[in-house]
């Protein structure tokens, strides 16, 4: 069926494919340039995936004060499907979120299955996260991963299942014949090492075989459609998503996740972004004056008389709910042409900070311990700086715009051609108790990985977000799924003690099957081959040294296989189909940091990917199967949720969901760089999502009563922020900042809000607002 609808369109096309090649062939004969043609058939999709911007904690530092209650920048699903014609075909998505979910992967392949049969499953499907510690939490099936935010969210997880699902339908919507184009470079200024005494720790040797104790290289696909050109890239480099604090509440792709979006505005403006907008220079002079759209009135006097007759009306309500989805960026295949997309992927990011600064004592403002990232003994005072410290917003931005910039220069520059079959292996192994065969330096040794357990230090947390967990027994503050999982609390025993020596045992997860499993023992293992390309998809965060091993291992086997070629090329995609933690070198994981104490199965567990990989790459190389292993658990129907659902809203007597609060200053004129802002009485924005749509959006004057919108809540330079005077109230606000880019047009502006509003029968109403209107010049 498939197969008939993408060949359908591709007879369409055909007689204009015809007229595209009669001219390439001019152009070749004339020409030394050889161009190969296409060789595979390409599809990318994106989807709005952000989830409930209020009361959900977020996911990434175990911080249960960290609730969400605003938007940033929205996070998205993004998609690449490449298949041979006739052939196999590979599904990588890309998710705006802390990291992959077993849960969510489960249920996206049972719903492609309904959909397309067999065409994809677990086996070709790769779905990988960001690592954002800004996105809402709630959508992991494992206890462990619960206990901040109250248990299992239903709304993160299916915004995410969704979001998953629409991206891919509309990848596979878009399968056209096209080629991919392949190139690396090297970023210096976007990671560093945050756990250094581990990484010295591995032998010299080994060491001095690099020149870095960070990976500092970036892969990037260049997608190239046969007649519309570039179409989006994805790439991979390690660091971690910790630009944004354990005490940020707006939810936020992080510089991955800004990436992306500076990278797809950059490319649709073409070349001309907004991106660069939301960078102040330092001397603060407006750039890009050539870029701003003449506006008819260029007096400022006209413009404010013309700005005085909209004065903030009353919030109304709105039927059309699919007017409340206006936004800057429509929807994908406007004008009939997919959206440029471009998507930042994980790595090898397990020790690698984005806070490039180091790590300093909050007290004495003095560098942290190095051994321990401590200060006087305390590791809660101890914190890493990113370049825009102390505005983590800036610093995501900086290390956003870092690796955006980096990305376009290996995007202009790729010209290496991805050829050859497109393949692909997979299967589940028990990780809690496996034997592994090692070798150091003298004859073979079998060894075993262990029932998973996190050690003391994983409660220290990192420099990134130091005291990570929220363990104290006997804690009055009470975190009701805390007191109803903790009496289950397991002794390990003394077999499990040895197994994962020298790490203390904090919390025996692998053995604490109440009320329903504290952790993974089944894990998905993972090979793509695109050509010359193999993707190796692993369920945590390998370390910077783990990743290299597990690289090298890798290439010595694939290298066998001569259509790999000369120039195989191989990616690590980190925190990919499920989640379990870190994985740390033996010699780091002797040194119990954060990272080892949270590598689950051992002193061994790297060891063991490396076999189990060789495995699968054997197989894929000699054309042979694999066994599947053991199916992981589907833990939704015994899920605990204890998030109170939205009750009601409510606005105080004499004023409506929309009403402005507080408005801008009468006639007011502002400046590029300036900060506009405006709170609205709201409501819980957990009633609408508005997938797919905006809560706050900036409109331009045209003419004397066209409003276009300008900027949306995916903008970088729109944040916002929702709030309650206190928790479980009826009444909220919802604050609209906008700091003015500086190559934003002169003209007259207005801030919308849109919302939706619970009764007290529980029925929704959506409902807009919007500030008077003001000048900016
Ligand atoms: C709802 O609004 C959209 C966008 O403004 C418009 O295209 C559509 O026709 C409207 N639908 C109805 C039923 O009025
Ligand atoms: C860190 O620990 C190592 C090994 O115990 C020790 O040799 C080194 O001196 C320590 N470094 C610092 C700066 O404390
Ligand atoms: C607003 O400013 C304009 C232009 O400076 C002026 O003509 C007008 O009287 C002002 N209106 C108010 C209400 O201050």
């Amino acid at each position: 069926m498939e197969f008939s609808s993408f060949s359908d369109a591709h007879v369409r096309r055909a007689s204009a494919t015809m007229r595209v090649w009669a001219i390439f062939m001019l152009i070749l004969l004339k020409s030394d340039i050889v161009y190969s043609n296409s060789n595979y058939l390409i599809g990318l999709g994106s989807y709005d995936m952000t989830g409930p911007a209020a009361d959900v904690n977020m996911m990434g530092y175990a911080n249960t004060d960290q609730i969400a209650s605003g938007v940033h920048f929205r996070l998205r699903a993004r998609t690449f499907i490449v298949a041979e014609p006739k052939g196999n075909r590979v599904v990588f998505v890309n998710l705006d979120a802390g990291m992959a979910s077993q849960l969510v992967t489960i249920k996206v392949i049972e719903r492609l299955k309904a959909r397309y049969g067999d065409l994809y499953t677990e086996k070709n499907v790769a779905i990988s996260g960001i690592h954002t510690h800004a996105g809402p939490g709630g959508y992991l099936q494992y206890v462990v991963y619960l206990v901040t935010s109250l248990g299992f969210v239903r709304q993160s997880f299916d915004a995410i299942v969704d979001g998953i699902e629409k991206s891919i339908i509309q990848a596979h919507e878009n399968l056209q014949p096209g080629s991919i184009f392949i190139n690396k470079g090297e970023l210096f200024d976007a990671g560093v090492n945050r756990s250094p005494s581990a990484y010295l720790n591995n032998p010299a040797a080994e060491r001095s075989k690099y020149k870095y104790d960070v990976d500092k290289e970036m892969t990037l696909l260049k997608f190239v459609d046969e007649e519309l050109g570039p179409i989006g890239s994805f790439n991979w480099f390690a660091t971690h998503g910790t630009s944004m604090s354990r005490t940020n509440s707006l939810v936020s792709g992080d510089n991955k996740g800004a990436a992306a979006r500076f990278m797809e505005d950059w490319f649709e403006k073409k070349g001309i972004g907004r991106t660069d907008s939301v960078g102040f220079q330092e001397d603060d002079t407006p750039r890009r004056v050539s870029n701003i759209i003449p506006n008819p009135h260029d007096n400022n006097h006209e413009l404010l008389e013309l700005a005085a007759s909209f004065q903030s009306p009353p919030g109304k309500p709105v039927t059309n709910t699919s007017s409340v989805a206006r936004r800057v960026r429509g929807v994908l295949k406007q004008n009939g042409k997919p959206k440029f997309i471009s998507a930042f992927c994980q790595s090898n990011c397990g020790d690698v900070s984005p806070n490039v600064l180091g790590a300093f004592c909050i007290d004495t403002g003095l560098p942290c311990d190095f051994n321990h990232s401590t200060c006087g003994g305390k590791n809660e005072l101890c914190y890493g700086r990113g370049p825009g410290y102390p505005d983590e917003f800036e610093s995501t931005r900086i290390i956003g715009e870092r690796q955006f910039k980096k990305a376009v220069d290996v995007f202009n520059a790729a010209s290496e051609q991805i050829k050859g079959r497109i393949d692909f292996r997979h299967a589940y192994i028990d990780f809690s108790n496996l034997e592994v065969t090692i070798s150091r330096g003298g004859a073979p040794e079998v060894v075993k990985t262990c029932p998973a357990a996190m050690g003391f230090a994983f409660a220290a947390g990192t420099t990134d977000g130091p005291g990570a967990f929220d363990f104290k027994q006997g804690d009055d503050k009470g975190n009701p799924f805390w007191n109803l999982v903790r009496n289950v609390l397991k002794t390990p025993n003394k077999e499990q003690i040895k197994c994962q020596q020298p790490k203390p045992i904090l919390l025996d997860t692998g053995e604490m099957k109440q009320p329903y499993d504290w952790a993974p023992s089944i894990l998905p293992i993972q090979i793509f081959k695109i050509g010359q390309l193999a993707i190796l998809s692993v369920p945590g965060e390998f370390s910077t040294m783990a990743g290299r091993r597990f690289r090298d291992a890798m290439k010595t086997v694939l290298s066998a296989d001569k259509d790999f070629g000369s120039n195989m090329q191989v990616v690590i995609a980190g925190l990919t189909n499920t989640y379990s933690q870190y994985v740390t070198t033996y010699e780091e994981y002797e040194v119990q940091r954060y990272e080892g104490a949270s590598t689950l199965f051992g002193p061994h567990t790297l060891s063991a990917y490396i076999q189990e990989f060789k495995k699968l790459a054997t197989a894929l190389i000699n054309g042979r199967p694999v066994e599947p292993g053991p199916q992981p658990p589907d833990l939704l129907g015994k899920q605990i949720s204890l998030l109170p659902p939205v009750v009601v809203d409510a606005t105080p007597i004499g004023v409506g969901f929309g009403d402005v609060r507080s408005d801008v200053p009468k006639n007011s004129t502002f400046k590029r760089g300036d900060m506009v802002t405006v709170s609205f009485w709201s409501a819980c924005p957990r009633n609408d999502l508005m997938t797919e749509g905006t809560f706050a959006l900036v409109e331009l004057l045209q003419g004397k009563d066209i409003w276009v919108p300008a900027y949306d809540d995916d903008d970088f330079c729109l944040r916002f922020k929702w709030s309650r005077p206190f928790k479980l109230s009826a009444r909220s606000t919802a604050t609209m900042e906008w700091r003015i880019p500086l190559d934003a047009a002169p003209g007259v502006y207005r801030i919308r809000h849109f919302g939706a509003a619970k009764n007290l029968l529980g029925s929704i109403n959506h409902f807009t607002g919007s500030s008077s209107a003001f000048v900016v010049v």
